[in-house]
């Protein structure tokens, strides 16, 4: 776990220190319908976190909406290109460097939220990633995320793939999320999703509920 997070961290970063982050395949220009979704699904003034916000574009959309969203990332450069997106926008947005295996953060949110980042988390580490959520909900707190899926729900055991970037890529079944999170997480939804810039990779839109 130690080695873990600069050498992921180190990964990160040199994608995000190409001139133009713009061009990476996972940069959207406006947030997807899913996180429209949850923006508009969202009581009024919420506590929202975004789990590996990238540049921020998400986190924004939600301090724009009105929320206290807080967005971190294990990258730096990131967060530095987060920080400058949001700039002079006088939202209530606050991006911060944090691993989400090892998540300084306590206090919990109405709306925790992941796009795009869970099958990036290798399977020996999920156990860290579930702990991190039980810090950051409580009772009647919403998750949310969208994630490559099996494309055959075989099983348990997630498809591994290297990615065009390097990316190391898990696939996970739904139902591997759904074990994994119970019994603290109830499952509310589950719909099929694109990812990408393009938007032609299968994903899966799913939503629990703290009990
Ligand atoms: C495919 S990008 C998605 C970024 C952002 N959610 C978006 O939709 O634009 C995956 C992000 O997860 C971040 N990430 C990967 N592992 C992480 C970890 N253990 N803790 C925090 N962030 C992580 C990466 O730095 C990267 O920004």
């Amino acid at each position: 776990m130690s080695q873990y997070r600069p050498a992921v961290a180190a990964h990160w970063n040199s994608l995000y220190d190409r001139r133009d982050p713009s061009s990476l395949p996972w940069e959207l220009s406006k947030p997807s319908a899913e996180v429209d979704r949850w923006i508009k699904s969202t009581a009024p003034a919420s506590k929202v976190l975004d789990l590996g916000c990238g540049t921020g574009l998400n986190t924004l959309a939600f301090a724009a909406a009105g929320h206290m969203a807080v967005g971190i990332d294990i990258s730096q450069s990131a967060i530095v290109h987060a920080k400058q997106r949001a700039a002079g926008s006088g939202w209530p947005v606050y991006y911060c460097v944090a691993d989400i295996l090892a998540l300084p953060i306590s206090s919990s949110f109405d709306l925790v939220y992941d796009y795009s980042v869970f099958h990036h988390i290798p399977p020996r580490n999920w156990h860290l990633y579930k702990e991190a959520l039980l810090q950051v909900t409580a009772y009647g707190s919403r998750y949310a995320l969208v994630t490559y899926l099996q494309e055959q729900q075989a099983g348990h055991e997630p498809n591994v793939i290297i990615g065009d970037y390097g990316n190391m890529m898990y696939e996970p079944s739904s139902e591997a999320i759904a074990t994994l999170l119970r019994p603290d997480f109830y499952l509310a939804s589950s719909s099929p999703a694109r990812l990408g810039s393009r938007r032609n990779h299968r994903a899966q839109h799913l939503q629990f509920v703290r009990v």
